[in-house]
């Protein structure tokens, strides 16, 4: 039987998820999701733009059978990690190896030399060059991807603003009074960071009892037959200012895929991003285009969208457009909930739930 556990809350002490900065990530919602969707009749669930797979976390918490997926492969890392994994850990033996330099493994430089000054100090960049190394030497899956997520978090709370969209490694090294930032946070070790989120981890991987599967996919190329589908894509505002996660995140893309990262950078944009792609998702002209084909795809399946009331498409072009496949839509409304980095009060965080 599947252990059946009540909420990621409830689970808090044993279990928790681990902590999270990354842009729209519903962390913080789960239990008001789960409030919306524990009455419909569902086992098996596809969390089509998974991110850090909060939610995929929440529904295996409850049981459910969970399919993660996300376009960013450092993403899938952390969900195989934390979703498909159900009992390897990381043992505090084989952290010491991965933070020690090893006589018989030859280190690229690529991030010392392509990124000196840009996100990190020299001595990190270093660092991640060697931990980067050490962890695509490690056999298994699990451990290499419990690493990988670790290795992400250190270089994620060492950014201001959490973010790789800009070359401001200055911000962190300006010897100012700071109205902002976390300081204490960027100047800790990058080693002492990673033991910390391979703890956290480890301290979140459990067995729900199911075959949960992870995906790096284009969310149309995924597999249809799910009883329920939930949707988080990319924000775009009413003023079209979009939420774009290569660009935001590329350096944590580059680490998972470290041997080709060099094929794969803009070198005309001073902060080192990768070549654009296109992605509908994330073009204010052809997001609603995709919502049709996306909700057209999983007609037959239970349809939870989360959203905000002030996005592109509107709120009622999207009700309007999951009316043409569902015969009862309705939406959910969260009243207080924020961005972190949002300063429009009117925003509004909703659930559109087509059954
Ligand atoms: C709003 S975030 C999801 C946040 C997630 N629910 C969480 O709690 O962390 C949107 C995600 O969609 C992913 N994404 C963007 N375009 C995609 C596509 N075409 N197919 C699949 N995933 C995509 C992004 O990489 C990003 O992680």
């Amino acid at each position: 039987m599947p252990k059946q556990v009540s909420s990621v809350q409830t689970l808090a002490q044993e279990l928790a998820f681990p902590s999270t900065r990354y842009q729209g990530s519903k962390a913080k919602l789960v239990d008001w999701i789960w409030k919306q969707v524990s009455n419909l009749n569902f086992t098996t669930v596809l969390d089509a733009f998974g991110g850090t797979a909060s939610v995929s976390y929440l529904f295996k918490t409850k049981a459910k059978k969970v399919t993660y997926n996300d376009l960013l492969q450092f993403n899938y890392n952390i969900a195989l990690a934390l979703i498909q994994n159900k009992n390897t850990r990381l043992g505090s033996n084989e952290v010491d190896w991965l933070l020690q330099k090893h006589s018989y493994i030859d280190y690229p430089s690529f991030i010392q030399e392509n990124f000196s000054g840009i996100y990190f100090t020299d001595d990190e960049n270093v660092l991640i060059d060697q931990l980067i190394t050490n962890i695509n030497y490690l056999d298994d899956q699990y451990k290499r991807a419990i690493a990988f997520f670790a290795l992400c978090q250190a270089c994620i709370i060492k950014r201001p603003y959490n973010l790789f969209h800009r070359k401001n490694l200055y911000i962190r090294l300006a010897d100012v009074k700071r109205s902002f930032g976390n300081k204490t946070s960027w100047d800790r070790p990058l080693n002492d960071w990673f033991r910390e989120f391979v703890k956290e981890a480890n301290q979140a991987i459990f067995d729900n009892g199911h075959e949960n599967i992870v995906y790096n996919m284009d969310v149309l190329a995924m597999p249809t037959n799910y009883d329920l589908v939930y949707i988080d894509p990319p924000y775009i505002s009413s003023q079209g200012v979009v939420v774009d996660y290569l660009n935001f995140y590329h350096f944590l893309e580059g680490l998972a895929i470290y041997p080709d990262w060099k094929n794969r950078i803009d070198y005309k944009s001073k902060h080192r991003r990768f070549i654009a792609k296109n992605n509908d998702w994330t073009d204010k002209k052809k997001a609603i285009t995709a919502f049709d084909k996306l909700f057209d795809r999983y007609q037959n399946s239970i349809l939870v969208v989360s959203y905000r009331n002030d996005g592109i498409p509107s709120e009622t072009e999207l009700l309007n457009l999951m009316k043409k496949y569902k015969k009862s839509v309705h939406i959910e409304y969260y009243g207080k909930y924020q961005y972190a980095l949002s300063t429009n009060t009117n925003t509004q965080e909703i659930l559109l739930i087509g059954i």
